[in-house]
């Protein structure tokens, strides 16, 4: 589908902890299934909570549907955007290319020149997708206790 119906874009908190986390291991299950370990998938409810305290958590609803999800966070590096994740059974319908446009809209609106991220080096297509939204690689780390390198990218605004 080309123009995928619009999301309600909101600020989550603590009363969205369990729908949140929910989301986050069932977009990240296949992941791990294929040896990812990231964070999101196993993410236990208590850091969830730690995560909606500490960084700017968006959820893209539809009707009271939480379909896609992102945050925000800024550190000495600048603007990072993590935990980018869409329903499975939503997937491939455009809202993972909407949920990027709506985190760039939010992070230039807090005063980011660019937007860093990072993915798994072993990734299928995720590599080519943020390369294909404008997302250049700028380096790769070892990140610790991570099955996987992180390559990381930055997207000037
Ligand atoms: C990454 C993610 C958010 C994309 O969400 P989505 O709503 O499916 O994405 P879109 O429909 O906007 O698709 C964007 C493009 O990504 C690529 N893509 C998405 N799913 C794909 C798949 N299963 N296989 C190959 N390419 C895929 C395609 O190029 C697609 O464009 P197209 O459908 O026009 O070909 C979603 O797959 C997800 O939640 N994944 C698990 C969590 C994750 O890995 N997050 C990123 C961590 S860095």
């Amino acid at each position: 589908m080309s123009h995928p119906p619009s999301l309600a874009w909101r600020r989550l908190s603590t009363q969205h902890l369990e729908q949140w986390v929910e989301l986050l291991h069932a977009a990240y299950a296949g992941n791990l299934a294929m040896g990812m370990n990231f964070t999101a998938a196993t993410m236990p409810l208590q850091q969830g909570a730690q995560f909606l305290a500490d960084r700017l958590v968006w959820g893209g609803f539809a009707q009271t549907q939480l379909v896609a999800t992102f945050t925000l966070r800024h550190d000495g590096e600048g603007w990072h955007l993590n935990l980018l994740a869409v329903r499975p059974d939503e997937s491939r319908k455009g809202y993972g290319k909407l949920a990027l446009l709506e985190a760039e809209r939010h992070a230039l609106d807090a005063g980011a020149a660019e937007l860093l991220l990072d993915t798994a080096d072993q990734h299928p297509w995720l590599l080519e997708f943020y390369r294909s939204r404008g997302y250049v690689e700028y380096g790769c780390v070892q990140k610790p206790g991570k099955t996987y390198r992180s390559v990381l990218f930055r997207k000037p605004l």
